[in-house]
């Protein structure tokens, strides 16, 4: 096995607690991987000698981003959506029902390549981990297929059945529910990590959420959730009171909310970009830190309301209107999106996680919340 030294790094955020608080700042550093592991991490005139030396030129090395939320598996596109929102027209979750009928309508071929296209783009931008969930099919054999797509690009697959009630069941939505949770869900599990549900004013309510969960739970899928997107319809409370590893949007949560999450342990990942095309309110991450609430930051990709392939465009969003810091977003964006995932091998920079790390074309690791686009970087490593 070679041992590789990374050194002359400018700026080292290593998100570990015993380098220092928040993203573990380190300053003219190396760090030695091996095996697709790091080794060993510290200042860069104390590293031991390795097989191989790649110089960073000053440059700055953060932990690769974990987006542990998006949609990317599904065809078509709704930009006619997007310009009536822009002119005042509110989201409703109605226009999912839309990509649904071009999912099911496109081949194979093409799903699979418009979806390793997107993952490749958020790569780009310094991804290392993503998390897929299905929903755009919403029948057995084809939530089945998109999580099969989503399992050649990652292990963090999630079965979202209870994404939005299809045309055909608009008047039995029960039908709809046992469907999800009989056949689908048996279609599904072999594929899937998480289950998930929307749940939400004009998707699922409490009640039926809870039962999805508990379908999934007991075929081995762990619990995450949309929750409070478009209204304060319990889904916060609902995610805390099953233990789930986050729950998503929080777009509407009340003091109450925050303080059963921050009880519970469950990660809060917000959407700034969702809420940025939806035109809908940006959570400010100050009442989660108060809360004492672990956050998290993903791109939601997907057609809808946030067709987003750049967590650089989000982190500058958490900046400019969310009140996070650029240290925080960039701790939310790697650590916060591993706790999202209940992973302790991502999100940080210490001796035995993966050598998953983003390497910034400039000193500072700001650099990547300040300059959008992939020239941002300098060059992305993962161990996988
Ligand atoms: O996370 N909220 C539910 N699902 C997506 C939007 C889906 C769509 O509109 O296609 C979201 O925002
Ligand atoms: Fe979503």
């Amino acid at each position: 096995v070679t041992a590789t030294l990374h050194t002359n790094i400018g700026e080292l955020l290593t998100n570990d607690p015993a380098v220092g608080a928040g993203v573990g700042r380190l300053h003219h550093a190396a760090l030695v991987v091996s095996d697709g592991l790091v080794q060993w991490v510290g200042p860069a005139d104390r590293a031991p000698a390795a097989d191989e030396r790649v110089d960073h030129g000053g440059r700055a090395v953060l932990p690769g981003f974990v987006d542990a939320h998006t949609h990317l598996v599904f065809a078509g596109e709704r930009s006619d959506e997007f310009e009536a929102r822009m002119a005042g027209e509110p989201y409703d979750g109605g226009g999912i029902t839309r990509t649904v009928a071009q999912t099911r309508a496109a081949s194979l071929d093409e799903l699979s390549q418009r979806s390793h296209r997107r993952a490749a783009a958020l790569r780009a931008g310094g991804v290392t981990t993503v998390e897929i969930k299905s929903g755009y099919d919403l029948t057995p054999e084809g939530e089945a297929r998109l999580l099969q797509i989503a399992g050649g690009l990652t292990t963090e697959t999630t079965f979202l059945g209870a994404h939005t009630i299809p045309e055909d069941y608009r008047h039995r939505r029960e039908d709809f529910v046992a469907q999800v949770v009989g056949p689908m869900l048996d279609a599904c599990a072999p594929y899937a990590k998480w289950i998930d549900v929307f749940c939400d004013r004009g998707a699922f309510d409490v009640d039926e959420a809870r039962t999805v969960l508990a379908a999934g739970n007991a075929r081995g899928l762990r619990s995450r959730l949309h929750g409070n997107q478009l209204g304060a319809t319990g889904g916060v409370q609902l995610a805390a009171s099953v233990g789930a590893a986050s729950v998503d949007h929080c777009t509407h949560v009340s003091d109450e909310d925050l303080e059963a999450l921050a009880a519970a342990g469950v990660v809060a990942t917000l959407l700034p970009s969702a809420e940025f095309f939806t035109q809908a309110p940006m959570p400010d991450v100050r009442r989660f830190h108060d809360a004492g609430v672990t956050v998290a930051l993903a791109t939601d990709c997907n057609p809808g309301t946030s067709f987003v392939t750049s967590m650089g465009f989000v982190l500058a969003l958490a900046v400019a209107h969310g009140h996070f810091s650029v240290d925080d977003a960039l701790w939310s964006a790697t650590a916060g999106g591993a706790a999202a995932l209940q992973r302790s091998d991502i999100g940080r920079l210490a001796v035995g996680a993966r050598a998953d790390f983003v390497v910034a074309d400039a000193p500072r690791a700001a650099h990547l919340v300040y300059h959008q686009g992939p020239d941002a970087i300098a060059a992305v490593y993962s161990s996988s």
